[in-house]
């Protein structure tokens, strides 16, 4: 097989980012403009990057299952449909999303810049279904106060949780990805002792430390985001952000899931909305809201090089 180069999935956490999701207008010049982009975002990279390679700039982008067909055509990637709402003890609501472009780096200018730069070559094509800019919380922390990402597959394991191999060969070193925008009812959370909020998460607070199996309640959300196939674990690569809005009073987490299926990320949140067994549910979500939810595939350098 070729070798095809992945889109920067596992990029390292940064400390900002940008979370633009847009749908495609019925324009006729949408599937140039996009095409475009896509084979020019190298170049935009390097013109924004280049002065300052230490801020560490990267941009994913990825595509809705309709905006597939609209842009590229066959063939298809295998698993990408859009996302599938979940109505179970809580509600995981599925909203209009084409396009995915998550903007990462150190310092927010250069994320800032780029989502401009992007507007400014396909805005008159698209409307922005949402915009979110992300920060890092003190040491890693959500706004519930736990460190968020520690279990996070690093190196070799990330690239295996992640990156489509042969199950897929037409569309390999591809990727799919769920964002799911949560609000939280800090004012309910902040009440909850933080003993109970621990057995939520399944860790200490401040210490980060996982808590002895024993100790869980089967309710916990890194219970019930351990899933296993055959013995194996199936690993999702996440970079959550926080993000918000003081006199709104919005306090929220920006859910990114990058999995090699979608299929595992879907186990993952049927076992929070619904429960596993049902009823036994994710008590997080009794303070998160999921407000949007799409699904996107991210095809690999490779493919929108040649475009
Ligand atoms: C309100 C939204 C969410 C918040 C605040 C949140 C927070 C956390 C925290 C604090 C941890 C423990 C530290 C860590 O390993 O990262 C964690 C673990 C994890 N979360 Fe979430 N999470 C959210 C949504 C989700 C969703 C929607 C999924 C998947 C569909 C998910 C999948 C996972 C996984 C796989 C782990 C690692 C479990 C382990 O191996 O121990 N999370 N999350």
């Amino acid at each position: 097989m070729p070798s095809v180069t992945t889109q920067p999935i596992t990029a390292q956490l940064t400390h900002s980012a940008i979370f633009l999701v847009v749908t495609l207008k019925q324009d006729g010049r949408e599937r140039d403009l996009v095409r475009a982009l896509c084979g020019d975002m190298p170049a935009l990279l390097r013109g924004i990057g280049f002065r300052h390679p230490d801020r560490r700039l990267s941009c994913v982008v990825g595509f809705g299952s309709d905006a597939w067909d609209r842009i590229f055509g066959a063939p298809r990637p295998a698993e990408l449909h859009p996302f599938r709402e979940i109505k179970g003890v809580h509600h995981a609501v599925s909203t209009p999303g084409d396009m995915l472009f998550h903007i990462r780096a150190t310092h927010m200018d250069l994320c800032f810049e780029l989502a401009a730069q992007i507007m400014s070559r396909i805005g008159e094509v698209v409307a922005t279904a949402d915009e979110v800019h992300g920060f890092k919380y003190f040491d890693e922390r959500d706004l519930l106060g736990f460190v968020d990402g520690t279990e996070n597959p690093v190196g070799q394991d990330a690239l295996d949780a992640a990156v489509i191999g042969d199950e897929d060969a037409a569309f390999a070193g591809g990727s799919y990805v769920i964002v799911q925008k949560y609000l939280h009812d800090l004012k309910g959370w902040n009440a909850v002792p933080v003993e109970q909020q621990e057995g939520m998460i399944g860790r200490k607070k401040l210490s980060d430390i996982e808590l002895d199996d024993a100790a869980k309640p089967a309710y916990a959300h890194n219970v019930l985001t351990s899933i296993e196939e055959n013995g194996e674990p199936l690993e999702i690569v996440r970079d959550n952000m926080p993000f918000g809005d003081v006199s709104k009073g919005e306090f929220g987490t920006y859910f990114i899931g990058y999995a090699r299926s979608p299929a595992r990320i879907e186990k993952m949140l049927n076992n929070m909305f619904v429960g596993l067994p049902p009823g036994n549910y994710d008590r997080l979500l009794d303070f998160s809201t999921a407000v949007t939810g799409s699904l996107f595939f991210v095809p690999s350098l490779t493919f929108l090089a040649d475009l």
